[in-house]
């Protein structure tokens, strides 16, 4: 992140970590640390830790570390250079004006700023047309007929783009360049190479980015066309998967509220909204895509997600879902009864029977369990499918103690052996390691002294990090452990001044943690004999490990040949752990 040489890497050598998140959470020194409550999840007593020379937090409770910028972006829920500027404004360091652009970015700063600009005026265009035109007063009557009223279609900007073809051409071809014009999504070419209007004959819903420009258009067919709805293509200033429908208007709210709901459609959002629910946002396409997911993150990590009841809603429910438990958010499923979508339950049943369901929308594993319910739980063969249903989200919840608590739940609603249920789950966590992220009770004791000493050295020991590292790699002890991943990264920076912070960032979370875990251990001064001693330890574990394969071996009835070979191993290995 913060690269050699940049104003972010100015920053954070100026900046003290321990006076930084001390603004934000009350610090107390212990030892050579300082610890506090930890702002990321509630608790009674202290977890949370900062490292005043290694510049870095962490807390032993729910996990979180990083450095000042991670603290600031996670805790602010801001960008990395929105961190940067409140890290630089607190500690009073002056930041510099943007730097002069290549001629190409400035070109294509131009070009998004120019293309934007159409947006509005196109935005500005279908609007008149919907409130003045002739065949807009069709539209307009249609959005009328929805429960929409004159000030509820201007608040939203809704349009209509005429059903001639080249109307909205017409009117900016006056205005923009044919290069422009191109990329903009707004119109189409023929065969011939002649421009036409993309949109025609529908109500047209405005999308806008985070900062409140529209950037894209919906489309709705006005009868039956096909299709229902056409969505501006990917332009250098719209992509799909970044943008969240109406999360510009719902953004306060999103803060205050911390929870969003999320809907499928623009009539959706539009009616949640008037109902006086603003902190709704949709994903305006079927499943969430993860840049959104990061998107919404940064305003709250608390959904109610509230598809459409029907086959396509579920499946995009589900597969949404799995995105949002991954990035650890609360996630909740509202199922609106008779079939209806957000906005046409609202049209009947009104905004205070939609507020209720909302309130009491459950937790997504009574959902899924409700779900799986429907399978047919008579069979053996359907009590393994609605476990297979399940097991991917279990697996996915990143805290153990709740992974616990559904097993249970899920044991006595399937009718499964409990025990065989755990090894299952036990199992599924275990293989997708990499994907999960395992909390602090699954770490910690399995990491054995020496490895954590050796960990610390290679980090800390100046006198012969290098030395330690050559003697690492040419012995391949590390191969295998749990920690592999952490020697083989301060292997490769044994030769370079150490530092935590960018260490995590080339590591995954799981080894992050373990990483800060052992950086805020004290240990005694390192020394070479301490550092051959360590390895000695890995080396016996080793023999061990191979010796206590040989028994099993001894004990599964082996040849005459083979028992010979086993034997004279045993002897060479022992012979090796006595130190001879
Ligand atoms: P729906 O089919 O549920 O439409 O699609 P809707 O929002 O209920 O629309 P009305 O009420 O019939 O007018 C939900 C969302 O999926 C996207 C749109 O964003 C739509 O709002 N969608 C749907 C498309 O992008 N293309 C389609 O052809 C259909
Ligand atoms: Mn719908």
């Amino acid at each position: 992140m913060a690269e050699a040489g940049s104003f972010a890497e100015r920053v954070k050598q100026q900046a003290d970590v321990v006076r930084v998140i001390g603004e934000y959470v009350r610090l107390k020194k212990s030892g050579q640390n300082f610890t506090g409550l930890c702002p990321f999840h509630q608790e009674k007593t202290p977890s949370f830790a900062v490292h005043p020379v290694k510049q870095i937090y962490h807390c032993f409770g729910c996990g979180a570390g990083g450095d000042v910028f991670k603290f600031v972006m996670e805790l602010e829920k801001c960008t990395f250079p929105e961190a940067i500027r409140t890290v630089a404004e607190k500690c009073g360091i002056a930041i510099p004006r943007p730097r002069e652009r290549s001629p190409e970015e400035r070109r294509e700063n131009q070009q998004r700023s120019a293309l934007v600009e159409m947006h509005r005026e196109g935005a500005a265009f279908y609007t008149r047309q919907l409130h003045e035109s002739p065949e807009g007063k069709v539209a307009y009557a249609c959005l009328e007929d929805r429960g929409l009223n004159r000030e509820a279609m201007m608040k939203f900007g809704l349009g209509y783009a005429p059903s001639s073809g080249d109307a909205l051409l017409r009117f900016l071809k006056q205005k923009y360049p044919e290069t422009l014009l191109e990329v903009s999504g707004l119109l189409s070419r023929e065969q011939n190479g002649r421009f036409f209007d993309r949109f025609r004959r529908r109500i047209m819903f405005p999308i806008a980015n985070e900062a409140g420009k529209v950037i894209a258009f919906g489309g709705r067919a006005m009868g039956d066309d096909m299709p229902k709805y056409l969505n501006s293509p990917e332009t250098p200033v719209y992509s799909k998967s970044n943008v969240l429908y109406h999360l510009d208007r719902a953004k306060e709210a999103l803060r205050q509220n911390d929870f969003g709901v999320l809907v499928e459609g623009y009539m959706d959002a539009i009616a949640v909204a008037r109902a006086g629910i603003a902190n709704v946002i949709a994903s305006c396409g079927t499943s969430l895509a993860e840049p959104q997911i990061k998107l919404l993150g940064r305003f709250t990590r608390r959904v109610v997600v509230n598809y459409d009841p029907d086959t396509a809603g579920r499946t995009a429910t589900e597969r949404s879902l799995i995105l949002l438990l991954e990035k650890e958010f609360d996630v909740r499923v509202l199922t609106l009864p008779g079939g209806a979508d957000p906005d046409k339950f609202l049209k009947v049943q009104g905004a205070e029977a939609y507020k209720k369901l909302l309130t009491q929308a459950p937790p997504y594993l009574d959902y899924l369990i409700d779900r799986a319910r429907l399978m047919d739980r008579t069979t053996a063969n359907g009590r393994v499918a609605a476990l297979n249903f399940l097991m991917p989200y279990v697996q996915r919840l990143p805290n153990g103690l709740l992974r616990s608590e559904w097993a249970t739940r899920i044991a006595s609603e399937l009718h499964v052996d409990e025990p065989v249920l755990r090894e299952a789950l036990r199992r599924a966590v275990t293989e997708r390691r990499s994907e999960v992220k395992p909390k602090a009770e699954l770490l910690g004791p399995s990491i054995k002294g020496a490895e954590r000493r050796l960990i610390h050295m290679l980090a800390e020991a100046d006198g012969f990090r290098e030395k330690l590292a050559q003697e690492i790699v040419s012995s391949g002890l590390h191969r295998g452990l749990e920690t592999e991943k952490i020697f083989d990264l301060l292997i490769t920076k044994a030769g370079e001044r150490s530092d935590p912070a960018t260490f995590a960032e080339a590591l995954d979370e799981r080894d992050r943690r373990m990483l800060f875990e052992i950086f805020f251990e004290s240990f005694s001064e390192h020394t070479w004999d301490e550092a051959e001693s360590c390895l000695s330890v890995l080396r016996n574990r080793r023999v061990e490990q191979e010796l206590a394969e040989l028994q099993q071996q001894l004990e599964a009835k082996p040849t005459a040949e083979e028992l010979r070979r086993i034997i004279t191993r045993r002897l060479e290995l022992q012979k090796l752990l006595a130190g001879q």
